[in-house]
């Protein structure tokens, strides 16, 4: 066997240094003691949005963006979309295990219990403009469950981090759902327990005042239950990074969550989903596509749902969904936006732009459009991605709070502003 070392030689003064390798990474604090003299601070990496940098190790999900594979706790996504329920894929990602029978009655009788909202949190929802973005509102109203529950701040003590995921993982559905309900002027529907989580959120979307008991479409819940599957987590993505590193300073879940998801609701994130279907209207029919593919060759403009900073490949999630698609639109009619969307995905997987940059289409590409079809608004989307995630950012934030090796984060920079200058009276000062 080789030795797993590598050797570093500073030209600077033709000094040597070995550095071990560490699952294939250097650690980037065995750079430090490379310097020129004693004043000398040591050599740091420089990596802007951590192109080539593991913020940490994790066991949770395994992405090889060269191949499309993407697994949770070593289960390859198809199997898991095809046989679980999203309830047994959260408490696989959160716990490590696919449940047994009676931890999986046990875990699903306590999210469900969890649920309900205070009252007040209503109140706090009721206080949002019409208008406003319904992701704004679920970050929002997700950092002030904060204040509803301060025993939140026992980060360190198992059973409180325990309580609070059963919250999160309870109340994010109802919070998503009263959102929507908001906008629509429409009063909030309590949480049916008898109800599966996807129907659940279908009852407190769409049941109607009049109606006793909401009876949800069984193909509709199954497809909405395999999407949340498909989103539950995805490694170290932004929203994610987001979690770990708020969280890496002991905050509350609630507010650590919040951060989450205003990072998802970023169009080059979560919020692509929303972008993907804003894309589509504006290209509007077929005979257009060949225009706006030349635009977006142009600099002009992105190919929305195309490209991932991992999948140099064809996402696996998209392939699922593609197959869910004509499913859900048996039950709802089919979306034209569909024909528009593969014409489109055929043209760019074509065109060498597309090819040699390995821009595939990703999960988003396509879930908006099975959102749509279901009666979603196009703004409402990146929430419906946001509900499954809470399980991934969870797991992701308990484990990098039980990781020993983990602090709070908080990169170097390389300073490039002026060194040193003396204060100006205002009289003095130039116009620059
Ligand atoms: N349309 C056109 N060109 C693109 C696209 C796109 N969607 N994505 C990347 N490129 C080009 C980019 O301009 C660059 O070209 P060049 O080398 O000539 O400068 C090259 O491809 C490499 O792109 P990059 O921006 O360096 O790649 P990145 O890893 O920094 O960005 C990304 C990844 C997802 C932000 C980017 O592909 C993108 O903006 N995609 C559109 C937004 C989107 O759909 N996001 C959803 C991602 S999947 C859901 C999730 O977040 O998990």
């Amino acid at each position: 066997m080789p030795e797993e070392t590598l050797t570093i030689t500073d030209n600077r003064n033709n000094k040597t240094y070995t550095v071990p390798l560490f699952k294939g990474c250097i650690r980037t604090m065995d750079l430090r003691q490379i310097k020129v003299d004693a004043d000398d601070f040591g050599v740091m990496g420089y990596d802007p949005a951590f192109m080539n940098t593991a913020s940490c190790q994790s066991a949770i999900t395994y992405i090889d963006g060269d191949k499309g594979i993407l697994r949770y706790r070593g289960y390859p996504i198809e199997q898991l979309a095809e046989k679980c329920t999203f309830l047994e894929v959260a408490y696989l990602i959160l716990n490590g295990e696919l449940p047994t029978e009676s931890q999986l009655k046990d875990w699903v009788k306590e999210v469900t219990h969890h649920t309900m909202v205070h009252e007040n949190v209503k109140k706090v929802m009721d206080g949002f403009h019409h208008d406003a973005h319904p992701m704004g509102m679920l970050m929002s109203t997700i950092a002030a469950l904060a204040t509803f529950y301060p025993d939140a701040r026992k980060i360190q003590d198992a059973e409180s981090r325990r309580l609070q995921i059963l919250r999160l993982v309870g109340k994010m559905p109802t919070i998503a759902a009263y959102a929507y309900r908001h906008s629509l002027g429409l009063p909030y529907v309590d949480p049916d327990n008898s109800l599966g989580y996807a129907e659940n959120f279908m009852s407190m979307l769409w049941k109607m005042p009049a109606e006793p008991k909401y009876q949800p479409n069984k193909v509709l819940a199954r497809a909405l239950d395999v999407l949340f599957i498909l989103h539950a987590d995805h490694e170290q993505n932004c929203s994610t990074n987001a979690m770990r590193a708020v969280g890496s300073s002991q905050a509350d879940p609630f507010a650590t969550t919040a951060s989450a998801i205003g990072a998802l609701w970023g169009p080059l994130h979560g919020g692509a989903n929303e972008q993907v279907l804003v894309m589509l209207d504006e290209i509007g029919k077929m005979e257009n596509i060949p225009a706006f593919i030349a635009e977006v060759k142009a600099g002009k403009g992105k190919l929305m749902g195309f490209g991932h900073r991992v999948y140099k490949n064809y996402d696996p999630r998209a392939k699922v969904i593609k197959r869910l698609a004509d499913e859900v639109f048996d039950v709802t009619g089919k979306n034209p936006l569909i024909e528009l969307a593969v014409e489109l995905e055929r043209i760019a997987l074509q065109d060498d732009y597309f090819g040699s940059r390995k821009l595939f289409p990703t999960v988003d590409f396509y879930s908006g459009i099975i959102y749509e079809a279901m009666g979603m608004p196009s703004e409402y989307f990146t929430v419906v991605f946001a509900v499954p995630r809470m399980s991934g950012w969870l797991a992701q934030w308990q484990e990098m709070i039980l990781d020993t090796e983990q602090k709070i984060a908080r990169p170097r920079q390389v300073y490039t502003g002026v060194a040193i200058r003396d204060y100006e009276p205002i009289e003095k000062r130039a116009t620059k």
